[in-house]
This record gives C-alpha cells, structure tokens and sequence, in this order.
C-alpha cells in the first residue's frame, strides 16, 4: 500500500544529493511502500504525483529519519539504582558493578529477560528509535552468553557479543583463561547469532592485549568489531582498536589529540555516549573537538542498568546540543546517519529513494525542538 506523507513542515532526508549531509526539505512530502522510501520532496511536487492508496496530512509537523540507537546493553534483570544514588553522593562509576547484574540475569529464567527485553525495546520505540543494537555481557559463560545472543536476535539483527565486559568471579586471578574462552568456544557458540563483537578495553575489566586478541578472533571470523574505549581514562586503546579495523570506537571521553587525529584518518566512528557521562558525573567529550577535526561521530543511548538506564536519543541529543557543543542538526545526524555507519548498515539512518521507510513524524515544527524542549517526548508516529 503506497503511504504519501504530505504537508511537512520540515523533513529531514539525511541525503547529500539534495545539497548537504542533512538535506533538509521545508514543506516537504515523502511517499513509501513495503517499508522502502519510493519518492520525497516539495509537497507542491507532490500534487504531481500518481495515485497512492494513503495520503496523510501532517499538519506542518517535522518528519525525520527513525534513530539508530547503536550501542545498548538492553538484555538484563536487576535493579543498580542504589548505585546511581551513591554516585550523586559522590562515589566513583567503576566496573565492578557489572557483577551484580551478571547474577541477576543469571538467575532470570528466559521468559523473564525476553518479557524484560520486551518491555524495553517497546519504549525504545516509543521514543522513536526505529533500529537498535543490543549488546551480550550480562552472562559470561558459554550456556549465559548464547542465550542473551539467542534471546536479542529475537528482537534485533544486530546483536554484538560483549564476553569481554569484566573478567567473571569465578575467573579472577586467572584472566588470561576467560580470555582464551571468550576468543574460542564462546565465540564459537555466539557465532551464527551475531553480526559484531565488543570488548571493554579500561581498568578493571580488560587491557590492550587482551582486547586485541579477542577483536583478532572476531576479525578472523568476518564479524565487525566495537570498542568500548576512553570511558573512564586514556590508554592506547583507541590506536590499537584502530589498528585491528572497528567499525566504531565508543564512549572517548577522555581521548588525546593523537586520539582524535588517529580516528579522524580512519573509517571508524566514535560514538558517544552522553547518558553515560550524564549518570556518572564524568565530563562530558568535547563533540565540537571531534567534529572539527573531522571526525565520523555518533550518538546511542548506551542503555543499561549501570552506567546509563535511558532509551531516549532525545536526551542524548539535547545533552550534545547544550554541553558537548554539537548544532541540532549534527545531533540528529549522529543519532540517525552515524548509527548506521556504526553498524554497517547503508539502508537506514537516512530517507532517500530506496531507503528503509523509517520515519518518525514529531510533535514539533522542526527537529530543533528535540533538543530546545528536554525531557519531552515528541514523538508522534513512527513508521517502520
Ligand atoms: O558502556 N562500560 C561498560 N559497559 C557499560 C556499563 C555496564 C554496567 O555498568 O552495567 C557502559 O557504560
């Protein structure tokens, strides 16, 4: 059935032939069908258009690409909160917190995580995140880790696998062990469920070393690559994750110049992640920095029940706009075109001829409200 949007206020196209990345189109129309963009321009041109099946008036309402949420850690049970109340006190986010939700998740039975998982990718939709990436980690043996893959496949087709988020506590003080499983059977029973591999490289989870043998395994079996890098310090694990070819490089809050300069000469893109900085107290990166140099930047919600427990790319996107120095456009860009680079995948992110039909219709003139107006959820309709 060929859905014609018309009268819209402003739609955002994310395609560079209509003269810029954003290619942003006033009084715009947009027509699809089997969730595939067929056509898209002024709704003056639009009157010329052949019969359609569905013509919806938007009312002067803004229409934008559906979010690309390319960083999560949705597939867990517990509750941290006391966690994040103990920071605002003043504790330091480290690590070791992992633990408490790899025991609960442990215990939760199947039906529990997906009803949990469920929930959660419902609201994720809510809030007009229309793809969404769902990490591993919160099981750490080969039964736990193949379960998570097999329980987020259900949900998403890109699953990462994170066996390499701390070091289990049946393994301390013998690491290099549950390394050698994370790169062997663990890898090998996660295999034919997920598209991409992850690793925390920082203190108290895994170094360089073992990062790079494990983005090694994963590169060897055609899967892309993700770090988690620079979240709680520097190191050299941007170069090295450089050096083995990630797709994206997350977190960099705390990146040097040979950092930025290193990732603005390569194909990867740095993703950051604000609802982290946010739940944690850290500085928030210096995107402006970033995207001066010429870096590719993203933005996800990092969503989890540690370090970030939000699903809203709104949020995030208000928090690059008011304290990392991004424009709102640069922010929607990153929150729709980046997480597509981050995850590969050419289809979506954008609304060009023969994209995915991801769209969200707002509340809202413009996309610039998605950052002057909070807290508030604007989405309206989304289309996927
Ligand atoms: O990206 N850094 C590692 N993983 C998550 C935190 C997970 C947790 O604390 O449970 C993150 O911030």
């Amino acid at each position: 059935m060929t859905t014609l949007l018309r009268n819209i206020g402003e739609l955002v196209t994310n395609d560079p032939s209509r003269g810029d990345r954003y290619g942003i189109v006033s009084n715009a129309a947009i027509e699809f069908d089997e969730g595939v963009v067929l056509w898209a321009g002024t709704d003056s041109e639009a009157r010329e258009r052949p019969e359609y099946d569905r013509g919806i008036d938007c009312e002067g309402r803004a229409v934008i690409p559906g979010f690309v949420d390319s960083h999560t850690h949705l597939v867990f049970a517990g509750d941290r909160s006391h966690e994040f109340e103990a920071r605002m006190a003043g504790t330091a986010y480290s690590a070791g917190g992992i633990a408490t939700t790899v025991s609960a998740t442990r215990a939760a039975s199947d039906d529990q995580l997906r009803a949990l998982l469920a929930e959660r990718v419902t609201e994720a939709r809510a809030q007009g995140t229309t793809t969404i990436e769902i990490k591993t980690g919160y099981g750490l043996t080969v039964e736990h880790e193949e379960r998570l893959a097999r329980i987020a496949r259900e949900f998403t087709d890109h699953v990462t696998f994170l066996g390499a988020h701390v070091v289990p506590a049946e393994f301390v003080g013998r690491e290099d062990e549950y390394v050698e499983l994370v790169e062997g059977p663990m890898l090998d029973a996660v295999a034919p469920k997920v598209s991409a591999v992850d690793v925390f490289c920082e203190d108290g989870a895994f170094t360089v070393d073992q990062c790079r043998r494990i983005l090694q395994a994963a590169r060897a079996r055609g899967l892309r690559t993700h770090i988690h890098a620079a979240q709680l310090g520097t190191s050299d694990s941007v170069r090295m994750a450089l050096e083995k070819g990630v797709a994206s490089v997350d977190h960099g809050t705390y990146l040097t110049d040979d950092d930025v300069a290193a990732l603005a000469g390569s194909d990867a893109v740095l993703t950051l992640l604000p609802g982290a900085d946010f739940s944690t107290r850290q500085p928030y990166p210096d995107a402006r920095r970033l995207l001066d140099a010429g870096v590719t930047v993203a933005l996800a919600t990092n969503c989890n029940p540690g370090s970030s427990f939000t699903q809203s790319m709104a949020f995030c996107i208000a928090i690059a706009v008011r304290e990392m120095g991004m424009t709102p456009r640069e922010a929607l860009w990153s929150a729709t075109m980046g997480g597509a680079l981050s995850l590969g995948d050419t289809r979506i992110g954008k609304l060009a001829v023969g994209s995915r039909a991801h769209l969200v219709e707002l509340d809202a003139p413009n996309h610039i409200h998605l950052a002057y107006r909070p807290g508030m959820n604007l989405v309206r309709t989304v289309w996927a």
